[in-house]
């Protein structure tokens, strides 16, 4: 089916898994996907992959490793040079480390790269996001989310386990999607996030040394959210199964909502300045 609405898509983490199967469907659908990877080489060669599968001649790329910050920037000043408005920004790159890794700020790797990283390009994107209103913003969060957060522990200097560091991050981008859905409400952006089920891919190998359903399940739940029409008004939801469910009592608490924005500034504020 080839749609006449056609969607400029960004997709963080397209080079593999649900985000890569996200962009040959959303390319399929006839919308303009920029895939993204964590360098050049691979975010060229999975665009190749992608233009071979789907016949589209809509496809670009961008290439950023999302735990630096500086080449988070970079890729967006790239961006806002080619494009003068984007109107779906999926960010479903994530990781999960079985042990504790800091990058170049001093930063832990999960909560660098699930959260961080998503709340830095969000936001320098949001320019972009608003000139393509009705636009849309999709986290790719996970069941795996906890009903707590502690404030002091943001860099796991202590307690590290891969599981609990991966809920925390995303409990984190749980937090972020309210907030910042509430924050665009009248600029005509919607803000939501998604667990896409247990889905077979290296990450949830990595994580549980299980398998679980086809990637394909996973990747139409990411255009359902990014898409679908009914959808078009509806913002700060948790979907699970194409379905609005209920994440954990705490990332619904106002306060700690804006307690995280607030240290997320901070902690920005002060890599930024050191790097
Ligand atoms: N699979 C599940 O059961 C499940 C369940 C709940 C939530 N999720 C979420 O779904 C999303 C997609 O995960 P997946 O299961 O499809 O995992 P995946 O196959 O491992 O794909 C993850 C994607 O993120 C990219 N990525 C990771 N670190 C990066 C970095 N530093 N810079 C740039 N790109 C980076 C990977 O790039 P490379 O190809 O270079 O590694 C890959 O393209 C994640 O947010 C995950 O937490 C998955």
């Amino acid at each position: 089916m080839v749609i006449t609405e056609k969607k400029l898509i960004l997709i963080t983490g397209s080079t593999d898994g649900i985000g890569y199967q996200a962009a040959i469907e959303l390319a399929k659908l006839g919308h303009q996907v920029i895939i993204h990877g964590r360098n050049r080489e691979k975010a060229v060669s999975t665009m190749n992959k992608v233009q071979e599968t789907t016949k589209s001649n809509q496809l670009n790329f961008v290439y950023a490793d999302l735990g630096s910050l500086a080449q988070i920037r970079e890729m967006v000043n790239k961006f806002y040079e080619h494009y003068d408005r984007l109107d779906l920004l999926i960010n479903n790159a994530g990781v999960i480390r079985q042990k504790r890794t800091v990058n170049q700020y001093g930063l832990e790797e999960t909560f660098a790269i699930n959260y961080l990283a998503p709340f830095y390009l969000t936001n320098l994107l949001l320019d972009l996001l608003e000139n393509g209103r009705p636009s849309r913003v999709v986290n790719v969060v996970s069941r795996v989310h906890s009903n707590h957060f502690d404030f002091d522990n943001l860099q796991w200097k202590k307690g590290y386990t891969a599981v609990k560091a991966y809920a925390k991050s995303k409990t984190a981008l749980i937090l972020f999607t309210y907030l910042l859905a509430e924050k665009l409400q009248s600029k005509g952006i919607t803000v939501n996030c998604l667990h896409p089920g247990r889905i077979n891919t290296k990450l949830l190998h990595a994580a549980f040394q299980a398998g679980g359903e086809p990637v394909i399940k996973g990747a139409r739940k990411l255009v359902y959210v990014g898409t679908s029409p009914e959808l078009k008004d509806v913002t700060g939801k948790y979907f699970v199964n194409n379905r609005i469910s209920s994440s954990t009592k705490i990332t619904y608490n106002k306060e700690v909502q804006e307690t995280l924005w607030k240290r997320t500034e901070e902690i920005l504020k002060s890599a930024l300045e050191v790097h």
